[in-house]
């Protein structure tokens, strides 16, 4: 029987099954990669088939587990119903999702058009409650399921340029707590992971382009961008027996970025 210092030992993960939305690229990839190579096996979802059997066919070859890319977009609650449909048919159960679709980019709130705020708002917070309300009636009966959301700190205060997405990372935040409280006794955890600055993201890409970047990290008390290992990191003891106790929670991983005052003009690195 694993115990809660087994977090990492391999095959901590097998026979447990994942379906990761956004698992095609960048955090939610990374994710996908870490749960694969302790045991699990993994269907990726994001809207592009494409991009998802590349990722799938390299998942499947680095870790030797089954990683399937099914097509879907969490906008459309039909999609992704069948979507983790076909993962318990073809696994057999599902353990673990990790909703971690999301869209964003820079605009002045004054410039946003309400379809623009509108977008943000159905991938990354009704794209969460979709993808959970599909899955629900799957994690109930494995007797240990985890929703992971992933969020962001953007809405810990008021970030320029970011309303859409501050206030689409405030409802999964709270997505996270509701259904915790809901849907505890059905032996589901939710818990959520809120990312700072991570590198090689096309968050990142989008949000600190060029000379920004370097701006980002003076602000950051650890000196630099986090990875998507350090994300990955946090997802596995989130899924451990580690974590049988922790649901409720979002778990902030962002070198400090979010409780640093830039007062004074200071800089950290
Ligand atoms: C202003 C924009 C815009 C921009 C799109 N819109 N890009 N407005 N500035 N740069 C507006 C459009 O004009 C349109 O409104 C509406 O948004 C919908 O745009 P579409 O292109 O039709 O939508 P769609 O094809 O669904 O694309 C969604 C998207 C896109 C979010 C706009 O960028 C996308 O799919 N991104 C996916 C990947 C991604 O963004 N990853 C980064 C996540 S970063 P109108 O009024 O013209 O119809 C992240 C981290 C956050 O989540 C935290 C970091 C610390």
């Amino acid at each position: 029987m694993p115990g809660p210092l087994d977090v990492f030992r391999d095959n901590a993960l097998a026979g447990h099954v994942a379906l990761i939305t956004g698992g095609g690229t960048g955090i939610c990839r990374g994710i996908a990669a870490a749960y694969a190579r302790l045991g699990a096996d993994v269907c990726i979802v994001s809207r592009k088939q494409d991009v998802l059997d590349i990722a799938a066919k390299e998942l499947s070859a680095q870790t030797g587990r089954t990683v399937i890319g099914i097509a879907a977009d969490v906008r459309d609650p039909e999609a992704i119903t069948r979507a983790i449909a076909a993962t318990v048919e073809r696994f057999g159960k599902l353990d673990t999702l990790v909703n971690g679709a999301a869209g964003n980019f820079l605009a002045p709130a004054a410039a946003l058009s309400p379809n623009g705020f509108k977008t943000v708002i159905d991938i990354d917070l009704n794209g969460t409650f979709n993808a959970s309300r599909a899955a629900f009636e799957h994690l109930s009966k494995t007797g240990d399921s985890l929703i992971l959301n992933i969020s962001a700190t953007l809405h810990y205060h008021g970030t320029p340029l970011q309303v859409h997405a501050s206030a689409a990372k405030a409802g999964v935040d709270a997505v996270t707590k509701n259904l915790a409280v809901e849907w505890g006794r059905f032996k589901i955890r939710v818990c959520g992971i809120a990312p700072g600055p991570i590198a090689e993201t096309e968050g990142m890409k989008r949000l600190a382009p060029g000379e920004l970047t370097d701006k980002m990290t003076a602000g950051i008390p650890a000196a630099r961008f986090g990875t998507i290992d350090e994300i990955a990191a946090a997802a596995v003891y989130l899924r451990s027996p580690a974590a049988a106790y922790v649901t409720g929670h979002v778990l902030v991983v962002d070198g400090g970025h979010c409780v640093a005052t830039p007062a004074l003009g200071m800089s950290f690195s």
